[in-house]
């Protein structure tokens, strides 16, 4: 059965580079993966004309869901979407936060993301959002590299695909239907010595 009216999700692109970054590109890939099942915004916290907290209060109130999207600098997230939670600090633990689904993709090129990815569904948690199950992902060029070579060995890594299942999942926990989907899980060869 069709849900009464379609969950709203707000993506958020806390790209330090703003429409041109590597987190644009992947927030289009949700937005395609969202626009069946979902009535969608995209806000960007990068640029000269970005809306401040309290411009997109209105938006995050409004929210069923929001996505959030960022890259991996110095171990962290981009210093927008720092700032984001800082302003955003007043509103901890009050209705615009609590309950509210939330999925996070980040990105990196090496190391760091998966770091970046636990400590910020930490501080997202601790505002008051709800975490979806496998609602967050880290993609790695190192990863995409290392599975050009050994599509075997990559089965395990993150990949572009996955996004899929962070967007399901987010659509499932926002409109209250919980039917959750996992990405493969390599449940035979993780514990097997690969250091040779
Ligand atoms: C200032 C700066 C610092 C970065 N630090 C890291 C890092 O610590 N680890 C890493 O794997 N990639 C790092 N990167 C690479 C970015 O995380 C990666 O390119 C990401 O996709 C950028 O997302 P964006 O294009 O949406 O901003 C850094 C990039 C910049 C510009």
């Amino acid at each position: 059965m069709m849900p009464a009216r379609l969950p709203r999700i707000l993506l958020i692109n806390a790209s330090l580079a703003g429409e041109s970054g590597n987190t644009s590109v992947l927030l289009a890939r949700a937005r395609r993966r969202l626009a069946r099942r979902a009535s969608l915004t995209v806000i960007t916290l990068a640029g000269n004309e970005a809306p401040d907290f309290a411009a997109l209060r209105p938006q995050i109130a409004e929210a069923d869901g929001l996505l959030i999207g960022t890259g991996t600098h110095w171990d962290s997230w981009s210093s927008v979407l720092q700032k984001f939670l800082e302003d955003a600090t007043p509103a901890e633990g009050t209705a615009l936060w609590l309950g509210k689904p939330v999925a996070v993709i980040v990105s990196e090129h090496s190391t760091g993301g998966k770091g970046v990815l636990s400590r910020l569904q930490g501080v997202l948690v601790t505002l008051g959002c709800t975490l979806p199950p496998m609602s967050g992902l880290v993609l790695s060029r190192a990863a995409l590299i290392a599975t050009r070579h050994d599509a075997e060995a990559g089965r395990d890594f993150w990949c572009i695909e996955d996004l899929r299942i962070v967007c399901h999942n987010l659509i499932e926990a926002a409109s209250g239907t919980c039917h959750w989907k996992t990405w493969p899980v390599d449940r035979e060869t993780f514990s097997d010595r690969w250091v040779r």
